[in-house]
């Protein structure tokens, strides 16, 4: 089979097409063959990481067909399809996924909108609910044109938020923005027209502190990116600020029944076409080196998916 793999550190030229063996399910994992694939950016960043293992094939969402199943799975069946995460050797025409991390694919939702909702949907979903957001309370997304943006704001609206902010680095966005319900539309170094209830951060840093200061009394920020920068603490006091880690993995690891039910709740608001996956571009495996640029440039708008 084809997969694609890096043997050294570096950008996105450091990715490589290869042929290797098919590999077999261990316990509790299933061979999915793949017809998606979801590329995300921490998986981006990966190959530039120094302690990153070496050789390696990269990680992420896809969706495909039970094609084996391993030692002591017996809820999936050979060619049901399914859509699931795969920590490593997602970029392949085959990939091992746990049997947790996997689950059915509903009529309806397809490949794409599939691997969009399985990672992004779900941290969308996941952070809005961490925040605790009432109908009628404001809501500022970073990184809002991202995977992971884009559906946290038809979630917002769709749960009676009474303003979205979308913040990003690049004001160009504001289109695609508008048209999937924000709003607002700022860049990091803009304020918004009024304080916020609820800040969800996909960018941390810069864009971090800046959303942080938007934070209304009793406001709350869920952060969610891995460049989150240094709070003072006595500042959150003194403003009755407050500040949410979320990580999907326990989320799906501590409270698997809630994840379940996320899942559930996300593919059933997208058949109600309440929550509409972007897809910035599809490109085939051996192009995934453009899609990681296309995301170290900062240029899509939803998610970018690959073909095997
Ligand atoms: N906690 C969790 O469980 C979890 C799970 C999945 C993803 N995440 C996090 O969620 C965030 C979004 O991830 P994603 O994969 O869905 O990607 P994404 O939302 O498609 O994000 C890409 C966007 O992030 C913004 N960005 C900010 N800093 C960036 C940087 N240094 N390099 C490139 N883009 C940057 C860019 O938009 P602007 O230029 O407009 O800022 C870019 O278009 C990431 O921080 C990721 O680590 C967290």
């Amino acid at each position: 089979m084809r997969r694609i793999v890096f043997r050294r550190h570096g950008g996105p030229e450091v990715l490589e097409l290869e042929q290797t063996e098919r590999p077999a399910p261990a316990d509790g994992e299933v061979l999915v063959e793949v017809d998606a694939i979801g590329v995300s950016l921490p998986i981006v960043r990966l190959s530039r990481s120094e302690s990153a293992e070496l050789p390696q094939s990269p990680g992420g969402e896809v969706v495909g067909r039970v094609a084996a199943t391993g030692p002591g799975v017996t809820d999936f069946h050979l060619g049901q399809r399914v859509a699931g995460l795969a920590f490593h050797g997602a970029y392949a025409e085959f990939t091992r996924v746990a049997a947790p991390f996997l689950a059915p694919v509903p009529d309806g939702v397809d490949d794409a909108a599939a691997v969009s909702l399985v990672r992004g949907g779900q941290v969308a979903l996941g952070t809005l609910r961490a925040s605790a957001m009432q109908p009628g309370e404001s809501v500022l997304i970073t990184a809002a044109a991202g995977a992971v943006g884009h559906l946290a704001i038809q979630l917002a609206k769709a749960f009676g938020a009474s303003r979205v902010v979308a913040a990003v680095g690049d004001d160009r966005k504001a289109d695609f923005l508008r048209g999937i319900g924000a709003d607002e539309v700022i860049r990091y170094d803009q304020t918004a027209e009024a304080p916020v209830d609820v800040v969800l951060d996909g960018a941390g840093g810069e864009a971090q502190n800046a959303a942080l200061h938007q934070l209304a009394p009793f406001g709350r920020l869920v952060s969610f990116n891995a460049a989150g920068e240094k709070v003072d603490v006595n500042e959150l006091r003194l403003h009755g600020r407050s500040i949410i880690g979320f990580a999907m993995a326990h989320l799906a690891g501590r409270r698997p029944e809630v994840y379940a039910r996320h899942r559930e709740e996300l593919w059933a608001l997208h058949q109600q076409r309440v929550l509409k996956p972007a897809i910035h571009a599809t490109l085939p495996l051996a192009q995934a080196a453009e899609a990681h640029r296309i995301m170290e440039a900062r240029a899509n708008l939803g998610k970018i998916v690959l073909t095997p």
